[in-house]
């Protein structure tokens, strides 16, 4: 594996790589990585195992345009040593580490990429300009490494949805490849945040995805009314956790818009406070 902080080696390195006839894949985080990092590395890789020769550029960035004011930017957790050796074992080519000068030289984006009405509500709601930043980011890294595919988490649905409208619009030759939330074995979807949780609050995190699985059970067996729902998780959750809920929300799975009366694919999204913690989560149910 080659690692790099500037943007004309790892172009080099991918241009000859893309020369060798390789599939240029790419992995976008922000560190501190996890099972759910590494999984879309090795789902990555099993398509050499289809004879697709597959070079994968992952990304380490803690972008400061998707943090707002009072969010955890600085304290977000970093570990690159870690990071590289994880990256290294699940078979990344090329990590593209670079410094926040390396994208922002002026110290800012004076260009940045808005998608409209997708980032209405849900995380969009409460976490003002935070899609902009991802949104721009994205476009930059999707514009220095030009990859053929890229693999975005779902635990970040909202993103997801934002990033494919994006390419929809903007015409932009990249497959995204959505990557289901990898779980912690009691449930609680795997973040590099948990590692601010305290014990206790641990102990309570995996009720959010029991929640959310009560709801999608509730559809299962004939419930259509979206309030009900709703109000069963937040009963739920206000019951068995300390948690702050900000919010508990049931919308269209293919384009986040709202639902009244459950039909088709639809996403229950949630986020909830944890002391300082904000954690998110979502499942997906067909009806
Ligand atoms: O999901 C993330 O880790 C980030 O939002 C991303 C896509 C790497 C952009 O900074």
């Amino acid at each position: 594996m080659k690692i790099t902080e500037y943007i004309t080696p790892l172009k080099e390195n991918i241009d000859k790589a893309r020369e060798e006839g390789k599939t240029v894949v790419l992995v976008p985080t922000m560190g501190f990585l996890h099972y759910g990092h590494l999984a879309m590395v090795e789902d990555a890789r099993k398509k050499d195992e289809n004879h697709e020769e597959i070079y994968i550029v992952m990304s380490i960035f803690v972008n400061p345009l998707q943090f707002g004011p009072n969010e955890d930017f600085n304290k977000y957790p970093r570990n690159l040593e870690r990071d590289s050796r994880l990256a290294q074992e699940a078979g990344v080519d090329m990590l593209f580490v670079p410094s926040i000068e390396e994208m922002y030289p002026n110290g800012k984006s004076l260009t940045t990429v808005n998608v409209f009405t997708v980032p209405d509500g849900l995380c969009g709601a409460f976490r003002p300009g935070h899609f902009q930043g991802v949104a721009t980011v994205v476009s930059k890294l999707f514009n220095i490494v030009w990859p053929d595919a890229a693999y975005f988490g779902q635990k970040d649905y909202q993103q997801f949805i934002v990033i494919k409208q994006m390419v929809t619009d903007l015409n932009l030759p990249i497959t995204l490849i959505p990557y289901p939330t990898v779980r912690e074995p009691d449930g609680l979807a795997m973040s590099s945040r948990n590692s601010y949780l305290s014990k206790e609050q641990r102990e309570q995190a995996p009720v959010l995805y029991r929640a959310l699985q009560e709801g999608a059970s509730l559809i299962d067996s004939g419930e259509k009314r979206m309030e009900v729902i709703r109000e069963k998780i937040i009963q739920r959750i206000s019951f068995q956790t300390d948690g702050k809920i900000e919010y508990v929300e049931i919308r269209r799975a293919d384009d986040l818009s709202p639902v009244e009366i459950i039909n088709g694919t639809i996403v229950i999204a949630l986020a909830v406070h944890f002391g300082g913690t904000r954690l998110i989560d979502n499942i997906i149910v067909g009806v």
